[in-house]
């Protein structure tokens, strides 16, 4: 059965975790789909774990709807959602419409994500009013890492987290079908998710969220650069594609790959005539 918005409204009445991972590519994708995943995020994170930048501000919309295509084309159940690059929302309601568009009509997604709160509410109900599903990110939203001085907790004072909620509630207000939460204390994400009346997803925000997210290079153990407090590694597949990598090294400069399993064969008549 397809996920759609439905999915997660009901999700949050029946008291239903979400499940939500971050893919770029076709194949992974299609093992996620099949795995029964609720929701696959084509995020900016891309421009770490697939790119090799330090950070997401130059993701653009052409990497965006490159990989967004290729995970729809491998997603027939999971709700995808693309994440809408560093200033393409921004700069104006007219921007987040027009690149809302080309993610939908383009990278074929099912909804869009975007990051901010109050600031952002415009291009929300904008982009929801032109019939696009639009997923909200609270907390520590990695667009605007320059402006918090690195990654750090969100919300942990009184003002901060009063924000925090203030935002949550702001984006509801805009249409926003579900919110992840991201680097904010578990205490306080659980209560913009018991005050609101749509999905929060966490990341780095406990378990008293209505659904989770990773980045599924973190939690298969493929990503090394850095590795957040808060994820949980569920296999380490860098070492078993490193074990894979040494191996078929060794076989090749050893001769013992390819074996014959693995040729071709022809005629020996066909090889006579070739001397
Ligand atoms: O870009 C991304 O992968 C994200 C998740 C970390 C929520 O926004």
């Amino acid at each position: 059965m397809k996920n759609t918005v439905i999915t997660f409204r009901q999700a949050k009445e029946k008291g239903e975790k979400l499940t939500m991972l971050t893919a770029y590519d076709y194949s992974t994708a299609k093992l996620m789909d099949e795995s029964g995943i609720n929701s696959i995020l084509v995020g900016d994170s891309l421009g770490n774990v697939i790119l090799g930048y330090e950070d997401t501000i130059s993701v653009t919309m052409e990497d965006m709807i490159h990989h967004g295509a290729a995970v729809s084309r491998g997603a027939e159940n999971a709700l995808v959602i693309i994440d809408m690059p560093f200033m393409s929302y921004q700069t104006s309601v007219y921007d987040a419409l027009v690149n809302a568009g080309r993610l939908m009509k383009e990278g074929r997604a099912d909804a869009v994500k975007l990051e901010g709160g109050t600031e952002v509410c415009p291009q929300i109900k904008a982009i929801v009013d032109a019939g696009i599903p639009v997923c909200a990110h609270i907390g520590l939203t990695p667009q605007s890492i320059n402006a918090f001085g690195g990654f750090k907790v969100q919300g942990k004072n009184e003002a901060a987290a009063k924000k925090l909620l203030e935002d949550a509630k702001a984006v509801e207000q805009a249409g926003a079908f579900a919110v992840v939460v991201e680097g904010v204390p578990k205490k306080v994400a659980t209560i913009i998710t018991e005050q609101l009346s749509i999905p929060t997803i966490g990341i780095g925000a406990g378990n008293g969220c209505d659904g989770q997210v990773l980045v599924y290079q973190d939690m298969l153990g493929m990503f090394s650069d850095f590795t957040p407090k808060f994820v949980k590694r569920y296999a380490d597949i860098g070492d078993i594609m490193k074990l894979a990598f040494e191996t078929y090294i060794e076989e090749v400069k050893s001769g013992v790959f390819p074996s014959e399993q693995h040729e071709y064969a022809v005629d020996d008549s066909v090889i006579e005539k070739l001397y």
